[in-house]
């Protein structure tokens, strides 16, 4: 339908301007019925729809009403499969669509920086291309249903301590690198209806009241056509927000800060078009839901239960199988322990916490799919109401343990410990799963740990299990996806999104998270996850990228579609994969870039293309990849740009980012023209390359050396004054070289530099 925004709002009193910049209440917005603007309602999100029953209370946690819960990000993303996630979308689209929802709280893609991230559950990925890609296809999915998403938290809102008042504290290239590009990619790729902006400062601002953020990165360099909302109570100064480019606030707050905006229009602190611009994007939004209402909308519970469970046993990833103890041999006798089993976290607290429609069971699901004559027998292990041990419960597990054949033990982190709200400390599990882990180990040696958790854990105890799947926290089917990968009805195909350190003080944010005094420095900068860990050389419990499966891969015939390209082609990269094992199998195939001459700090290496691939037994198939100049490009602090210097790359095929099996080097000449304004500062070393002034400083620095004395070639004197030379700026060519330059030398020198003067001028 057309409305004509601009009649309308120039139908507006200034009144109801105001309080159409904000909600009416906690998930609804305002009404204008005199002019067709209808209330409308916002909900999370971000793996499940959470509809607030009417009566649940304004903030109403706990009860809202059934809809299919998904696994949670952290899940999802370690599928890695694009097209499902799309799927996923589209079913979260419908559902919204069923309950009269115009807009779902999600993705959430935050970046990992810390294990400890008390939300991590619900954020995809510590890598911002991996985390860029899946939440592009979660937006699509559900906006393909007339359907808006509010991609959160923008930005940097990494994590939960004093998360409303914490000043993450970035430099420029970090932000550009890591922390920004998971929500670019999308913005740029897929248009979410609405941006959700963080409730943390970024560099001493509010994300909510942030020009540089909002409107500078947001709406003018990636172009947002939506909406920015902010995130439940993220509003400081109403005023300066919607100077900065945020439009809409949420929760409603009575009217309160409408009346700021009203005063600040009247006292003229506020233009009125910065209002009725905010405005044009409230009512395009507004439109835009009203008008993909349909009363008839319905959606299939029982299909959206099975797709459920086909995603949760993509999410899963098996971390460990020695001795191929996995699957689980039918005709065996298999034990079951471990609370976990029979009511499992399948999801986390906060405001992501819904109602799901149906619940797996995963013992009855696992004794389904074994069937006769096979018992799988069963024992709680530990209470789920406390984290002590129960002597009593853990005597029967180990009973229950030392009678079968294999024993399943499921463990992993509670709601009481990982949630939104708060970080974790330390990456321990409660005392009773791992006394009930002991106890079981003690009699049995066959032993398979699932754990549910939805960031990772330490594993003091790895050497002693030969097998771990780790389920994350895998939504309302997790107890039939868990079966169907014990059971090798589904072959483990989800690959790690973030890396397991092998101690919490192995990873790079250890020194410096939360921070202290509501800041926080991000003092590891590029480094977070895999690029820290790969360039420091230190080993992980597990790597970025790992995951195993029931089937092996080869990987062969690695080859780019050139040798040399400039920074403006496109290179076509390819290579062939076989699936050389006997059952069906998906590969994740994961392709990372290193700059091998590089003028500024890189990571050692970086994910820039990842394909997921279903091959059947002996099948082969061939992976493409497309690399843009983004894939070779850092941030320029100096040119604000993005730039791919020339020089050698390396591009590097794997398993995981500890798995490489191919690479290939491939040369790239920039295009860009790095205009540097050379002044007395400069080095004597970066003037030695330069082909007009080459042969003219050799010269210099062979005199300049002379003032320093003349040493035994390959002394350490001679090395020393040469170092000393070399690093020399130019300012003490004048000052120490004893008359060698002149001030006007100097000046002249500065100039043909600069190009003011052509290079025949120093001769
Ligand atoms: C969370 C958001 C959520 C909102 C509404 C906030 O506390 O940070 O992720 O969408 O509440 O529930």
């Amino acid at each position: 339908m057309n409305h004509d925004l601009e009649k309308i709002i120039s139908g507006l009193k200034l009144e109801e301007k105001a309080s159409l910049c904000s909600g009416l209440d906690f998930w609804n917005t305002k009404s204008v019925e005199r002019l067709g603007i209808a209330s409308w309602m916002m909900t999370d999100g971000p793996h499940g729809l959470r509809k607030q029953k009417s009566d649940s209370g304004q903030v109403g946690l706990n009860d809202s009403v059934p809809a299919t819960c998904f696994p949670t990000g952290a899940g999802l993303a370690s599928t890695w499969n694009r097209a499902l996630i799309q799927e996923v979308g589209e079913a979260l689209g419908r559902e919204c669509k069923a309950e009269k929802v115009g807009v779902i709280l999600g993705p959430a893609v935050n970046i990992k920086r810390s294990p400890l991230c008390g939300r991590n559950f619900e954020y995809l990925s510590e890598d911002p291309f991996l985390a860029g890609e899946m939440a592009t296809h979660h937006i699509r999915g559900v906006q393909s249903q007339g359907v808006g998403t509010s991609i959160k938290h923008f930005a940097v809102n990494n994590q939960e301590k004093s998360r409303m008042l914490i000043d993450a504290v970035v430099d420029e290239r970090s932000l550009r690198e890591i922390y920004l590009p998971a929500f670019e990619i999308p913005v740029r790729e897929a248009q979410p209806w609405t941006v959700m902006c963080s409730y943390n400062r970024v560099n001493g601002t509010y994300s909510s009241e942030n020009p540089w953020l909002l409107t500078t990165v947001l709406k003018e360099e990636w172009g947002h056509e939506g909406l920015v909302v902010t995130d439940w109570g993220a509003c400081d100064d109403r005023v300066e927000g919607l100077k900065a480019g945020l439009e809409f606030e949420m929760p409603g707050n009575g009217g309160i800060t409408d009346r700021d905006i009203v005063d600040a229009v009247r006292a003229g602190t506020l233009e009125e078009a910065v209002l009725d611009g905010a405005l044009k994007r409230i009512l395009e939004l507004t439109f835009r839901v009203l008008d993909n209402i349909d009363p008839e909308a319905r959606f299939d519970r029982e299909a959206h239960h099975r797709l459920a469970r086909r995603v949760a046993s993509e999410t899963m990833v098996l971390l460990k199988n020695e001795g191929s103890l996995l699957p689980l041999a039918k005709g065996r006798r298999i034990a079951f322990v471990g609370a976990f089993a029979r009511k499992p976290r399948f999801q986390g607290g906060g405001s992501s916490h819904m109602t799901p429609t149906f619940m797996d069971d995963a013992l009855a699901e696992a004794r389904r799919i074994a069937g006769s004559p096979i018992a799988i027998s069963y024992a709680d292990g530990y209470s789920l109401e406390s984290e002590a041990s129960d002597p009593e419960l853990l005597a029967e597990a180990k009973k229950v343990a030392s009678e079968a054949e294999t024993a399943v033990v499921f463990i992993g982190l509670t709601d009481r410990i990982e949630s939104e709200g708060y970080d974790r400390t330390n990456l321990g599990i409660p005392k009773n799963h791992l006394d009930l882990l002991e106890a079981v180990l003690s009699v049995q040696k066959n032993l398979v740990v699932v754990l549910s958790n939805g960031s990772p854990i330490e594993m003091p105890w790895l050497d002693r299990v030969p097998a771990v799947l780790e389920s994350y926290l895998g939504g309302q089917a997790w107890g039939g996806a868990v079966a169907d990968i014990l059971f090798g009805v589904a072959n483990p195909s989800g690959k790690l999104a973030e890396t397991f350190p092998a101690r919490l003080e192995d990873g790079p944010s250890y020194l410096n998270f939360p921070g202290e005094k509501s800041k926080v420095e991000y003092r590891e900068g590029l480094f977070v996850g895999y690029r820290y860990f790969d360039s420091a050389h230190v080993k992980p419990l597990f790597p970025f990228g790992h995951g195993l499966s029931y089937t092996k891969f080869l990987y062969s015939g690695l080859k780019t579609g050139r040798k040399t390209l400039k920074d403006s082609d496109t290179l076509s990269v390819s290579l062939e994969v076989k699936n050389s094992g006997s059952v069906r199998g998906k590969e994740v195939v994961q392709l990372y870039v290193r700059d091998l001459e590089s003028s500024v700090i890189r990571p050692m290496q970086e994910l820039k293309g990842f394909e997921k691939i279903e091959l059947e037994p002996g099948e082969t198939k061939t992976v493409e990849f497309r690399l843009t100049k983004r894939a070779f490009a850092f941030w320029s602090v100096e040119q604000k740009d993005w730039i791919a210097e020339s020089g050698q790359f390396e591009i590097a095929v794997g398993a995981s980012s500890r798995d490489i099996r191919l690479k290939t080097v491939v040369e790239l000449e920039s295009t860009a023209s790095v205009s540097r304004v050379w002044d007395q500062n400069a080095c004597l070393r970066d003037l030695l390359d330069l082909p007009d002034v080459g042969d003219y400083v050799r010269d210099l620095m062979g005199k300049f050396r002379g003032v320093f004395g003349s040493y035994e070639p390959g002394s350490a004197e001679a090395a020393m004054t040469e170092a000393m030379v070399t690093e020399m700026p130019l300012r003490n060519l004048v000052r120490m070289g004893g008359g060698l330059v002149t001030r006007e030398g100097l000046a002249l020198l500065l100039d043909v530099l600069n190009g003011r003067k052509p290079a025949r001028a120093l001769k």
